[in-house]
């Protein structure tokens, strides 16, 4: 946390490291009439209202739109195949996919598998410019709320001369404008509760924040880690203890369960309380090398650019700043080659999945150890403590995998929480052998079963079908046999 605290000191630090890198032009230039007064209400949320003020910020923003293939899943080979064991019993087990830009968030949150008629209205909170509007209208109800039955169908109504827009309407109420900027001024703005009380419950004031951490702000109000507070199901992001994976887990473990919440959900081979991460991108950011540099998000995902062959404005087509190097990191970076860097995150992004598909193996294989555990009767204690094990083991990758830069933002901090996750989860597998062992099983079958069992679910082509061949005869759905 300490660069946020202490942004300006860095800032003049990076004053200092910018003799080896080149100057960060524009910057001054580009924070050019954001204080100016615009036409628009400052209550507006459709963002083609700022079309006409804002065109060449509107142009750069419907880029967002391209490319417009349907969102790919994660559950191939090349990027993470144990998925539908993994999660198994939760939604993330039918339907988990690539992003794709702001533009599509309404529409994507609306079609995905994982809503069904238990979704809250806490599911829109990072997809829609609606979503302060709808909380100053229906306060914390807005959080609980039914999804379909009572945010997707709701109209809003809009300002003076507005029309009424349904939620679902194409790219008006994606992502947008008044989500980052105050419409009356543009100036930059934090519209979600639920990182201001975060970063408040951590002794920082966001309303007193620099401009430069403004810039990673904006986006750390929904690229982060949450969960759903049981009281209200109201989006609360678990900082209390800090940013790193073991910060937040502490909190899971001990926060989090003094108000009744103990997991996400109950795994189906293994029995255990699950917990689920999700894009945590500010808080790898936050202790990787360019948070603590003070480069913001902004700094590489919004390049200050040349727009319409004279103006140059900030980008707001967020993607990969890998499509617009010599903007981005070469922009500092300058004594490197647009190959020399390339090559650098080749390298950290390759080790990293590589890492990855290890550190997941590790714990689809424990999940079957407790499993087994589990129907040759081993002692009850032992099984709660492996799957213990297990829960850690899956949070400690996931936290990583849910990340959405592979590694990229810090490098170091995936590889650590790999090595936690491996270790966890190969303890549960230490447990398992030492009952089973005990119990006299065939621990050469179990190996072979689960092998098999994993190639079973890599050969079933349809994504939405891979998690039905994660449970059979020999690994049962253990909470059946519970019930
Ligand atoms: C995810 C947050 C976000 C969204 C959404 C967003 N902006 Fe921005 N915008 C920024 C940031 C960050 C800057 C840079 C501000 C700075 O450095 O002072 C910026 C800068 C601007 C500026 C100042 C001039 C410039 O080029 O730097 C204008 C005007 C602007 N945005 C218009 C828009 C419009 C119009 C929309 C909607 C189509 C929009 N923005 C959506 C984050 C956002
Ligand atoms: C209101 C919530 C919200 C804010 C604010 C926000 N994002 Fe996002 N962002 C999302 C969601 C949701 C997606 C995934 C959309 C989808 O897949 O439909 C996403 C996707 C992305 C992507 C992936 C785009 C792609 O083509 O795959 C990038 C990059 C990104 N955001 C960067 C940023 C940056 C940088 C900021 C701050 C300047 C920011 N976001 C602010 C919610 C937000
Ligand atoms: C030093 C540059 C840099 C900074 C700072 C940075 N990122 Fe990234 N980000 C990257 C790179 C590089 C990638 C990987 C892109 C790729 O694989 O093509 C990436 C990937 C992402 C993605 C996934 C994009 C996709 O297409 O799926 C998101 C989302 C994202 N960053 C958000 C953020 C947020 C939010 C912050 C601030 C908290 C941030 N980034 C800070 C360089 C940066
Ligand atoms: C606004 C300036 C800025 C931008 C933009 C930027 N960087 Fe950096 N980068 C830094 C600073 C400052 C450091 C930390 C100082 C250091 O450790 O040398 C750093 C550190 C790094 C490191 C780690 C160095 C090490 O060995 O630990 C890598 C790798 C890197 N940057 C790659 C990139 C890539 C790739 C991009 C574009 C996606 C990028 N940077 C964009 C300023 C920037």
């Amino acid at each position: 946390m300490k660069q946020l605290r202490s942004s300006h000191y860095l800032l003049i630090l990076m004053m200092i490291f910018s003799i080896g890198l080149a100057a960060c032009s524009g910057e001054e230039e580009s924070q050019a009439g954001t204080t100016d007064t615009t036409s628009i209400p400052p209550d507006e949320i459709v963002n083609t209202a700022f079309k006409e003020e804002f065109p060449l910020h509107y142009e750069s923003y419907l880029k967002n739109m391209e490319p417009s293939d349907a969102p790919s899943s994660k559950f191939v080979e090349e990027i993470e195949p144990n998925l539908p064991m993994l999660f198994h019993n939760y939604g993330f087990m039918l339907e988990y996919n690539e992003t794709r830009g702001h533009t599509y968030a309404v529409e994507d949150v609306i079609n995905i598998a994982r809503i069904n008629d238990n979704s809250i209205g806490s599911c829109m909170t990072c997809k829609s410019t609606a979503v302060p509007a709808l909380l100053d209208e229906m306060g914390d109800d807005y959080w609980g709320a039914s999804f379909k039955e009572e945010i997707v169908p709701r109209t809003i109504e809009l300002g003076e001369g507005g029309e009424s827009e349904d939620l679902g309407e194409f790219g008006h109420m994606s992502i947008g404008c008044s989500d980052c900027h105050d419409p009356a001024t543009m100036e930059l703005r934090i519209t979600r509760p639920s990182f201001t009380n975060a970063m408040e419950r951590m002794g920082v004031d966001v309303t007193e924040a620099s401009k430069n951490d403004m810039r990673s702000y904006v986006c750390a109000q929904c690229h982060v880690e949450y969960y759903f507070e049981p009281e209200n199901q109201k989006v609360t992001l678990p900082w209390d203890n800090g940013l790193k994976p073991e910060d937040m887990f502490e909190y899971k473990e001990n926060q989090a369960k003094e108000q009744g919440f103990d997991y996400d959900w109950e795994h189906t081979i293994s029995g255990a309380p699950m917990l689920k991460a999700q894009h945590p991108e500010f808080e790898l950011w936050s202790y990787g090398p360019h948070g603590e540099a003070g480069v913001s998000c902004s700094d590489c995902h919004m390049p200050y650019e040349r727009s319409d062959g004279a103006k140059k404005i900030t980008s707001h087509h967020w993607t990969s700043p890998m499509d617009n190097m010599d903007n981005t990191c070469l922009n500092c970076h300058s004594d490197k080659t647009e190959k020399q860097m390339r090559d650098r995150v080749d390298a950290i992004q390759d080790r990293h999945i590589e890492a990855m598909h290890e550190t997941q193996w590790h714990s689809v294989r424990a999940h079957y150890f407790v499993n087994r555990m589990i129907t040759a009767g081993a002692d009850e204690e032992k099984i709660e403590e492996a799957q213990y094990y297990v829960r850690k083991g899956q949070w400690f990758w996931d936290i990583i995998a849910a990340e959405n830069s592979d590694g990229f933002h810090n490098p170091q901090g995936g590889a650590d929480s790999m090595r936690t996750s491996s270790d966890a989860s190969n303890k549960a597998i230490e447990i398992a052998v030492s009952e089973l062992s005990k119990l006299g099983e065939d621990l050469d079958e179990l190996e072979r079963q689960i092998e098999e069992t994993m190639e079973d679910v890599y050969n079933e082509e349809d994504p939405h079908e891979k998690h039905q061949h994660a449970v059979n005869d020999y690994f049962p759905d253990v909470l059946e046999l519970r019930d």
